[in-house]
């Protein structure tokens, strides 16, 4: 008799704590460089994992603007995948998205010839505006300037 108690005090439990949780998180405290509201648990796997996607394209960027060589890649965005997230996205979009995302920095790191890599770097960052189009507006303007004309 008691433990069929338990489960349903235990889900009642949930939703209150993350009905409490919602009402924390304030619009306002998304900056513009983030997507989600800066979270006090420490960022998601997918944040962190952002950032550095963010660092290697804006050096490549510059690299490429400079007629110099691609900084190096060690295949790791790969786990965009099933990283966690802090944000909730349409999973079938953020999946395709992330799918044309790896596709296309495994072709710009086979490229043999500079003008095919500012090339293939600028339609890896068309994948990085589109999927934030859709998702989180927030980093757009820092990713409109890893764009580099030819
Ligand atoms: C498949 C969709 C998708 C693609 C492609 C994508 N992003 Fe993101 N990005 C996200 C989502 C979703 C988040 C929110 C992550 C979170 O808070 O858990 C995010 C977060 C970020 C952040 C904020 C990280 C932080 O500090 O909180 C930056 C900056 C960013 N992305 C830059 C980029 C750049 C640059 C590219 C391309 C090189 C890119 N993104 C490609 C979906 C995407």
């Amino acid at each position: 008799m008691k433990q069929t108690f338990i489960l349903p005090g235990a889900l009642l439990m949930f939703f209150l704590l993350n009905a409490c949780q919602q009402e924390d998180k304030d619009p306002k405290q998304v900056s513009d460089a983030t997507c989600a509201p800066l979270n006090p648990n420490g960022d998601s796997e997918l944040a962190l994992l952002m950032r550095k996607m963010a660092s290697l394209a804006e050096e490549n960027a510059s690299a490429l603007r400079q007629g110099k060589e691609l900084a190096p890649y060690d295949g790791s965005f790969d786990k965009m995948l099933t990283a966690e997230r802090s944000m909730q996205v349409e999973e079938q979009f953020f999946q395709g998205m992330a799918k044309s995302y790896i596709t296309n920095i495994n072709k710009l790191y086979q490229a043999d010839s500079p003008e095919e890599r500012v090339n293939l770097h600028n339609n890896l960052i068309q994948t990085c505006q589109e999927c934030h189009g859709q998702t989180c507006r927030g980093p757009l303007k820092r990713i409109d300037k890893m764009l580099v004309q030819l």
